[in-house]
């Protein structure tokens, strides 16, 4: 069964095709997709042998280039590797440049399509639950400086997101977690039905990565160059980007944002801008039945705080996250006491 959804942007529209079993049976839209052409897949060493090697016999014309798996990949050297694998292929500026994988593939092979040869065609066909709720969908590629996390970048819409959820049945465990803390996070801001736990049987998938994606669809069109309202996204994520500082990394994203919603909907009890009394519980309870961290164990909150303040939305010193005042309504709050902050930390140890 495919559905459709479509995302307006400044240059015009693309459309989002949600089909199980569409990459195993591509040869029925090869024309519709304007995959006749030359194409080049690009992915990562994973994906690259489960499913890009098989895509590829699928297309009249297409060739596989890989980068290696990880997001310590995901840096300019890559794009210079992608660069010359394309002059390599004799890409030009008719190639469709396909990007088969999680949001490290889809980020930097974005970041790629944009700029080779001034930009060429892209398709996003995201393999990770969080490419294909959140990074496929929107238009910001980009890859890592040494000095920080994606420091460097573009928009490039992409002309088509083909998603086929039958690729997630190869997905660790722990990435479906951390896929799943996007959805909710998704459901806090815009679409409580995901935050109903039936939505998250294998059946369902389809549904809930159409609703998942209709919200960040619905952000994106109204702020495309992150203006105003895109900054709601970021719910949980000024905590989460903390905790992966400090942690070097060690904590999967998703699970950083799963305790970022926790942390941020405390927050907004201590501050008053809720009066909900079963948001938090309800966030602590969801958080539980999907099996993502609910607590910041050993990590000091005074250092979490300190790594906050380096934030670049801080402006000033003055702090600055996206709260709840109720499922459904983010609200951007620029100057959060640091007490309140430090309470909310110490809460969730
Ligand atoms: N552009 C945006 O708007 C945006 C939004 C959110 C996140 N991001 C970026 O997305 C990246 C994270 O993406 P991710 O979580 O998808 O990580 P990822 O791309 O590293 O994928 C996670 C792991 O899963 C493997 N994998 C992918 N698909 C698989 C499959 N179907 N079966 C088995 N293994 C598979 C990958 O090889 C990788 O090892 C970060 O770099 C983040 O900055 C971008
Ligand atoms: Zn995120």
């Amino acid at each position: 069964m495919a559905k459709q959804l479509n995302v307006k942007t400044p240059e015009g529209q693309y459309p989002i095709v949600i089909e199980t079993g569409a990459l195993a049976h591509i040869e029925r839209h090869v024309t519709d997709f304007g995959l006749d052409g030359h194409v080049v897949i690009a992915t990562d060493d994973t994906v690259q042998s489960l499913y890009a090697d098989a895509l590829r016999t699928k297309l009249p014309n297409a060739q596989v280039v890989s980068m290696p798996s990880g997001e310590q990949h995901k840096h300019l050297e890559t794009v210079r590797h992608f660069y010359d694998e394309l002059i390599r292929l004799k890409a030009d500026r008719h190639t469709t440049l396909v990007a088969l994988g999680g949001g490290v593939v889809g980020d930097t092979v974005g970041f790629v399509a944009a700029s080779y040869m001034r930009g060429i065609r892209f398709v996003q066909m995201p393999t990770t639950l969080l490419a294909m709720v959140d990074s496929s969908v929107g238009g910001k590629v980009g890859v890592d400086l040494p000095q920080g996390k994606n420091l460097v970048g573009a928009f490039k819409q992409p002309a088509l997101v083909l998603i086929d959820t039958d690729v997630l049945q190869t997905l660790p465990p722990s990435q479906w977690r951390a896929g799943m803390a996007e959805v909710i996070k998704h459901g806090f801001i815009a679409d409580s039905s995901l935050l109903n736990p039936t939505q998250y049987s294998p059946d369902n998938t389809p549904d809930m990565v159409a609703r998942a994606v209709q919200v960040k669809i619905d952000i994106v069109e109204q702020d495309p160059y992150e203006e105003n309202i895109r900054a709601f996204l970021n719910l949980g994520h000024t905590f989460a980007h903390a905790i992966e500082q400090v942690t070097h990394y060690a904590w999967l994203h998703g699970d950083a944002v799963g305790v970022g919603l926790l942390l941020a909907g405390k927050l907004s009890v201590q501050l008053g801008i809720t009066n909900n009394t079963d948001l938090v519980p309800m966030i602590d309870n969801l958080l539980q039945k999907i099996g993502l961290p609910r607590s910041i164990g050993n990590l000091d909150p005074e250092t979490l705080y300190s790594a906050m303040a380096t934030d670049k939305k801080w402006k000033g010193g003055k702090s600055r996250f996206v709260l709840l005042e109720d499922v459904g309504k983010p609200v951007i709050v620029t100057d959060a006491p640091k007490e309140l902050v430090l309470a909310a930390l110490t809460e969730t140890s």
